[in-house]
């Protein structure tokens, strides 16, 4: 059994009051441990990118708490919150969220403790755009941009990785380069929470957990599972 890293426990999130009220998390519970590579599915609106947005530290959580290795991120002040989105985990956007006026280069250097050229360069190496490096972020395709995103992702060197809907505004070539590095990157060692609408992605997971309608509504191991390079959508 692998170890528990992450334990999100009855996460609840509203928006609007009274009659407008609506549930974004409804008590969700989801487990995540270590190696991982879990998908969460579900259908648009479903909850997926709130409960991400909040195991990454970005969303208020209204009440529930997220064990991270042990620490409730959700007693965490600002500070402490900084340094676990900066130390403990990578995120991945389904825009890529680049910054537009400055280099691939120095997107991948962005964070601070993220400034070594040599990794930079290494890991721009490793997806495959070393040579684009000087370019800008709209000088790219969108599937080299979300590998761009990557890299700067892993030069976080947590070993977490978030993604929300990756392959979202890829088309399907890239789609597959981009779920392929993920496969490389979750065989390394690195633990992955991918959150898709899209069920064949799901083949690439050891655990998938469906949403509905800002809940759990089911969780299961996946026995048979697919490569990247197999997966059609
Ligand atoms: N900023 C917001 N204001 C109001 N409602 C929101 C906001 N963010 C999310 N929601 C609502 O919360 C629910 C879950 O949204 P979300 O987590 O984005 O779902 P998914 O990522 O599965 O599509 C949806 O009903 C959505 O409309
Ligand atoms: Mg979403």
């Amino acid at each position: 059994m692998e170890k528990l890293i992450i334990e999100a426990k009855d996460l609840v999130k509203t928006y609007g009051e009274g009659e407008g009220l609506t549930y974004a998390l409804n008590k969700v519970s989801i487990n995540v441990y270590e190696h991982d590579f879990l998908v969460i599915l579900g259908g648009s609106g479903s909850g997926k990118s709130t409960f991400l947005n909040m195991l990454g530290g970005i969303d208020k959580v209204e009440s529930g708490e997220i064990k991270v290795y042990d620490q409730d991120i959700v007693k965490f002040n600002d500070k402490q919150l900084t340094l676990y989105r900066r130390n403990t985990i990578g995120f991945v956007y389904q825009f890529f969220n680049l910054i537009n006026d400055i280099t691939v280069l120095q997107n991948v250097m962005l964070a601070p403790g993220a400034r070594d050229k040599e990794r930079a360069m290494a890991l721009l190496e490793r997806v495959g755009l070393a040579d684009k490096k000087d370019k800008f972020p709209r000088q790219l395709s969108g599937g080299q941009q979300q590998r761009v995103a990557i890299a700067r992702a892993l030069n976080k060197q947590s070993d977490i990785l978030l993604c929300d809907e990756p392959t979202g505004a890829l088309d399907d070539a890239s789609g597959k380069a981009v779920l392929k590095l993920l496969e490389d990157i979750h065989n390394e060692g690195k633990t992955i929470v991918l959150v898709t609408h899209t069920r064949e992605i799901a083949g690439m997971a050891n655990r998938i957990i469906t949403m509905k309608n800002a809940q759990v509504v089911k969780e299961e191991y996946n026995d048979n599972i697919v490569k990247a390079e197999e997966v059609i959508w």
